[in-house]
């Protein structure tokens, strides 16, 4: 085999690999956010994950329509207590699935909620209390119960 072959060949097998791996570490990096919609759950600036708008959001507009299932107080304990919503009755309980369950609290807060009982079950609707910039943390208000009972 030809000289140069001998040191090409093992040469474009290396670079091969590093190339690959520098892909890998870019694209690990990038799955870091997970994003649906106009929302992308990522590190919060407040606490663990957070939910943040992935484009501007105009004042009024619903950002999230989120199927729920609602249960029972006694259904819920461990740390699903601190993710799940408040029901019609005292001892019913919301499970808000999408990103519904992962905003974090503020007391001025850039998002509302409202629960929307639909032929197929009930639904928390999210939409947005003013104009939201790309890039700002969304929030919603927990309620004086929610951090009094904890
Ligand atoms: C529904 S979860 C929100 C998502 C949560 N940050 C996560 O990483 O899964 C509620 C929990 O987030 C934290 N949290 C939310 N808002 C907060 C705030 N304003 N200050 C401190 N902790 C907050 C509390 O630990 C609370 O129990």
């Amino acid at each position: 085999m030809d000289n140069n072959l001998i040191v090409i060949i093992p040469a474009l097998l290396v670079s091969g690999i590093l190339l690959g791996i520098v892909i890998g570490i870019f694209l690990h990096k990038k799955s870091s956010s997970i994003k649906r919609g106009a929302v992308a759950i990522k590190a919060s600036t407040i606490s663990g994950r957070g939910a943040f708008a992935t484009e501007n959001i105009k004042d009024g507009a619903i950002i999230e329509r989120c199927p729920a299932l609602e249960v029972t107080n006694r259904d819920i304990g461990g740390e699903l207590v601190n993710y799940v919503f408040y029901g019609n009755s005292e001892t019913a309980r919301l499970v808000v699935m999408g990103y519904g369950m992962l905003f974090n609290h503020s007391s001025t807060p850039n998002v509302a909620y409202y629960r929307e009982d639909t032929e197929l079950g009930p639904e928390m609707i999210l939409y947005a209390l003013r104009n939201i910039r790309k890039g700002e943390e969304l929030f919603y208000n927990y309620g004086d119960d929610w951090w009094t009972t904890r």
